[in-house]
Order: C-alpha cells, then sequence, then structure tokens
C-alpha cells in the first residue's frame, strides 16, 4: 500500500532539526499514538536528523504515514550524501563516537523504535529508515 500522507523536509542545520522533531510530534499526535510512544519516535528522529546534519553534512528526512492491514506506522528516512559509516556494527555499539558525541544517539534510536535499518557505504552517503508501529 502507498503512503497515505508522504511529505518530505530539509535537515541543514540545528533549526532544521527542531522543525523537523515539531513535525514529527505533530504527525504522531494526529496518527493517534499514546504519548509514550509520541516521545520515543520524537527522540528517535531528533538523534538521527542531529547525526545527519553533523556527519552527513545534511541531508533530508522523509516522513510517511503507512496503513497495512489496518494498522498505521509512522515511516521516517533520513537521507545524506555525506562520506558514509565504513563500519555500521561499530556505529551502531553504544559508546562509540568518532566526533564528541556519547555515541548513544543510533543504538537509542534503534531501541527506540519497531524497525529500523541503516544502508550506508563509505563516500555513498547513508540512509537510516525507522518504522514506529501504533
Ligand atoms: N549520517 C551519518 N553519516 C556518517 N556517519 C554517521 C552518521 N550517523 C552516525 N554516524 C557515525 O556513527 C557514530 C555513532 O553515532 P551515534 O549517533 O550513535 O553517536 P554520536 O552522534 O557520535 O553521539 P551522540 O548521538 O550520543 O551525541 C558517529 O560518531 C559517526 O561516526
Ligand atoms: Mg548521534
Amino acid at each position: 500500500m502507498p503512503p497515505t500522507r508522504d511529505e518530505s523536509r530539509p535537515l541543514r542545520n540545528e533549526e532544521d532539526v527542531v522543525l523537523s522533531r515539531q513535525a514529527v510530534r505533530g504527525w504522531a499526535v494526529e496518527m493517534g499514538f499514546s504519548l509514550v510512544d509520541q516521545t520515543k519516535i520524537v527522540t528517535a528522529a531528533s538523534e538521527l536528523a542531529r547525526n545527519t546534519v553533523v556527519y552527513g553534512g545534511g541531508g533530508t528526512l522523509r516522513m510517511e504515514a503507512l496503513e497495512e492491514g489496518g494498522r498505521r506506522g509512522l515511516r521516517l528516512t533520513f537521507d545524506d550524501r555525506g562520506p558514509g559509516i565504513a563500519d555500521v556494527e561499530q556505529a551502531l555499539k553504544d559508546g562509540f563516537t568518532s566526533g564528541n558525541g556519547l555515541g548513544l544517539g543510533l543504538g537509542g534510536a534503534r531501541r527506540l523504535v519497531n524497525e529500523f535499518s541503516i544502508d550506508s557505504a563509505p563516500g555513498a552517503g547513508t540512509r537510516v529508515t525507522v518504522v514506529k508501529w501504533k
């Protein structure tokens, strides 16, 4: 089934991260997610959006409202054309950072959603896709 709603927004800077956070919150509320689930998907989105800006050099967030077999889901896709991630397993480990972070963003985001995938290769950019089902 095609998404019932599908929008993309730029992620260029910290202000865009804040705006994306608000947009994800708005969608989650409209889709009827519980307050706990709203917070989970917004927190995951915030971490992934920040990675797109900080490590990916900016990119886009695509938001899709899914409806499959009567259940609703919110799919978020973060895309950049930055340096990519050479070792995805390592990047997912809690505490690993190549910058000045805590290294908790990717692993934390993965635990907050129902589906999580990373498609990345050195030089080819990074795509992180997450789905939260209601
Ligand atoms: N979009 C991306 N492009 C390139 N590298 C990335 C991207 N996202 C994450 N990484 C790499 O994965 C590492 C781990 O990311 P993660 O979000 O878990 O931690 P962090 O951003 O370093 O710290 P924190 O999110 O806790 O502030 C990053 O340090 C970076 O090396
Ligand atoms: Mg991070």
